[in-house]
């Protein structure tokens, strides 16, 4: 068996692949955690207090998420580059399967969408004071903090937000519903009906993934206009 060189197109998108998913695992693990949304308060701020109890594990795997980001990021744009090199292909990681898709033609656009969209991400949530007054909801809890609980429910009573995250989670939708089968195909599956099969998967993770995380900003504000908050 003749060892690959590195530089290789192949061993390129096979890294992307990888990468890739890594980076898919973090996005499922993270909409199961974001369900205790549904569950209300002590839910959600339980999940991120055991989360924070991690400590240095808890950044040993943010660091490997971002180191995944990075990598997957870097060895796309040298794949494309490579690719409109030699054969002037606009986007090649997605395998060497005929046809195209919407959702192929349009992987860089959709990846650069959720990359923009994690910057507004992390400043709404990550890097928000979770006990300071964006994080008491009028009218709830006598007043006092809800944490983490609470700044969710006030960042998605913006209608603006719940518009730009409902588009971004139908791009990441988008992108994983391309990537899934494609980094099969990198990582070597070429069995025609398995194919087929994997793709269809990939279509049917990539909406729910959507539908998921479109759920949450939509509870929040439809809740908040009927119901109340409840607390
Ligand atoms: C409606 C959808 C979403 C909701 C409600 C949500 C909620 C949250 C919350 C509450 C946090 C802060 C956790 C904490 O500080 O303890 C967070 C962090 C984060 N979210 Fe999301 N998220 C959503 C979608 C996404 C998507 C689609 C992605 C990726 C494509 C993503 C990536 C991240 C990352 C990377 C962090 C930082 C994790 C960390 O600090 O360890 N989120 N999210």
């Amino acid at each position: 068996m003749t060892a690959i060189p590195m530089g290789t197109s192949i061993v390129k998108k096979q890294i992307v692949a990888v990468s890739g998913l890594a980076l898919v695992g973090f996005i499922l693990a993270h909409l199961a955690g974001n369900f205790n949304i549904f569950l209300g308060p002590e839910w959600l701020n339980g999940y991120a207090k055991h989360l924070e109890e991690l400590g240095p594990v808890l950044w040993l795997m943010r660091i490997g998420l971002l180191a995944a980001a990075i990598v997957h990021i870097t060895f796309t744009v040298l794949v494309t580059i490579e690719n409109r090199r030699s054969r002037g292909v606009a986007y090649a990681v997605a395998g060497s399967r005929g046809g195209t898709t919407f959702a192929k033609k349009t992987m860089i656009l959709s990846g650069l969408m959720v990359l923009s969209f994690l910057f507004l991400h992390l400043s709404d949530f990550t890097f928000a004071d979770k006990h300071g007054s964006a994080s008491i909801v009028a009218g709830a809890n006598g007043g006092e903090s809800l944490g983490l609980y609470g700044i969710v429910w006030n960042a998605f009573l913006n209608p603006l937000r719940v518009v730009v995250y409902i588009f971004a989670v139908c791009c990441l939708g988008l992108h994983l519903s391309h990537a899934i089968q494609s980094c099969t195909q990198s990582l070597g599956l070429s069995d025609e009906p398995v194919l087929q099969r994997v793709t269809f998967a990939s279509r049917v993770i990539g909406a729910l993934a959507a539908l998921s995380y479109a759920s949450i900003p939509v509870y929040v504000i439809v809740r908040h206009f009927t119901v109340g908050i409840g607390v």
